[in-house]
């Protein structure tokens, strides 16, 4: 337990202001405090809200900041009153906490734990300070977890042990990209066998949903993108067919609803993006159909739509992290990887060593990878 009163220097990456691209640094880690976990992160995969906080789109984010959330590692020490994981142990990090107190955390069909960034900002450890520092100054923490640094620390109600065999440069992705995708499919719109499922964007994510469809039986999943690139894996995964709008002249929801006669039973929009958000709720079926928003929004946008589309019977609804309760589910979700029962790898387009980062982050904007992991 020595190592827990100990400052470990470490190389993180740092965003030290919006716009800037991320600059590898040496930091300081501080130890543990009540109820914090330090963890050496081994493997952290770069998703695009990661690229959001660059460019300073993500909501509540303080600079200097370590980004990263998509992380796997192995705890290094923990602070006082600290049961649910030990030294040695394989976690992952959660960017969505679940604290098991709050309201959210007590009723059954929400995930969303209060004690999310979005209610309460978690750019300081729970006690208002930071565990970084960086050539004197303070550094702030990325949703609690800051997945891009060497060594970081975090809240244990945003943290889970997993199988000890995991491979970890693997079962990063449940910390973000895999769930998010999977469990919006599954949970948020409990994808019926038969249906039709149109999924807009096919990053990450957006592949993640279309294995989300597959695995609940979807007979028809159209997968939709700019970038025709993405379809040959989509089609790998699961898509039936696969559409660049750009392609045709009339809106890409006048052209589903042609191909399906009267639109789909799902739609996904997995971009982030307000043009796509109302393409893929005029795609749904009229008086059944669902669209489910799990891309993240351009920061202060304002949805605007015909408002006929939902009195005539759709549904429009969010999906948090896939709706999984995380600290419940992360561990069985790695459990059936083990058991073979879906393969996240194959969104593993590029592994690097941190110290390509920049190189990772060029790859996304050039569109050229699904997922990047990051090797310590
Ligand atoms: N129509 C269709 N597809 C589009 C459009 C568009 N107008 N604009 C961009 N795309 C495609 C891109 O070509 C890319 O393949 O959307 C995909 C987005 O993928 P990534 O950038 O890899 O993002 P991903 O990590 O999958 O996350 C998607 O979910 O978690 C959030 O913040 C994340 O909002 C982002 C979204
Ligand atoms: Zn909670
Ligand atoms: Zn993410």
């Amino acid at each position: 337990m020595r190592s827990a009163i100990l400052v470990i220097k470490c190389r993180a990456a740092v965003a030290w202001e919006v716009g800037k691209p991320l600059s590898i640094e040496e930091v300081e880690v501080a130890p543990p405090r009540y109820h914090e976990v330090r963890v050496k992160i081994i493997a952290t995969g770069i998703c695009g809200t990661d690229d959001h906080v660059l460019a300073g789109s993500f909501p509540k984010v303080e600079y200097p900041v370590i980004p990263g959330h998509e992380g796997a590692g192995i705890v290094e020490s923990v602070g006082p009153g600290v049961t649910c994981v030990k030294p040695g142990d394989k976690v992952i990090p959660l960017c969505l906490p679940q604290c098991g107190e709050c309201s959210s955390c007590l009723k059954s069909n929400t995930n969303c734990c209060l004690k999310t960034h979005i209610c309460e900002p978690q750019n300081l450890m729970p006690d208002k300070t930071s565990r970084f520092t960086c050539k004197g100054k303070q550094v702030h923490h990325f949703l609690w977890i800051s997945t891009f640094s060497e060594y970081t620390v975090m809240p244990d109600s945003t943290v889970v042990k997993i199988d000890s065999a995991a491979p970890l440069d693997k079962v990063c992705l449940f910390g973000c990209g895999f769930s998010t995708g999977y469990g919006a499919a599954l949970n948020t719109a409990q994808v019926t066998p038969g249906s039709t499922c149109a999924v807009f964007g096919l990053g990450g994510v957006g592949l993640s949903v279309v294995m989300g469809c597959k695995a609940a039986g979807a007979s028809r999943i159209i997968g939709i993108d700019i970038n025709r690139d993405k379809f040959e894996k989509a089609k790998e995964l699961g898509a039936t067919e696969c559409l660049n709008p750009q392609d045709y002249k009339k809106p890409i929801q006048e052209v589903l609803l042609e191909m399906t006669g009267h639109g789909v039973d799902y739609a996904f929009e997995v971009v982030g993006c307000l043009e796509t958000l109302t393409a893929a709720l005029a795609s749904c079926h009229m008086g059944c159909g669902i669209c489910v928003m799990v891309g993240v929004p351009p920061l202060g946008a304002q949805l605007s739509f015909d408002p006929m589309l939902l009195f005539t019977g759709r549904t429009m609804k969010g999906s948090f992290i896939g709706g999984w309760k995380m600290k419940d589910s992360i561990p069985q979700l790695v459990s059936s990887y083990m058991e073979g029962k879906f393969k996240p790898d194959i969104l593993i387009t590029h592994i690097l060593p941190f110290s390509d980062i920049g190189k990772g982050f060029d790859l996304l904007h050039a569109g050229k990878s699904i997922r990047t992991v990051l090797m310590f």
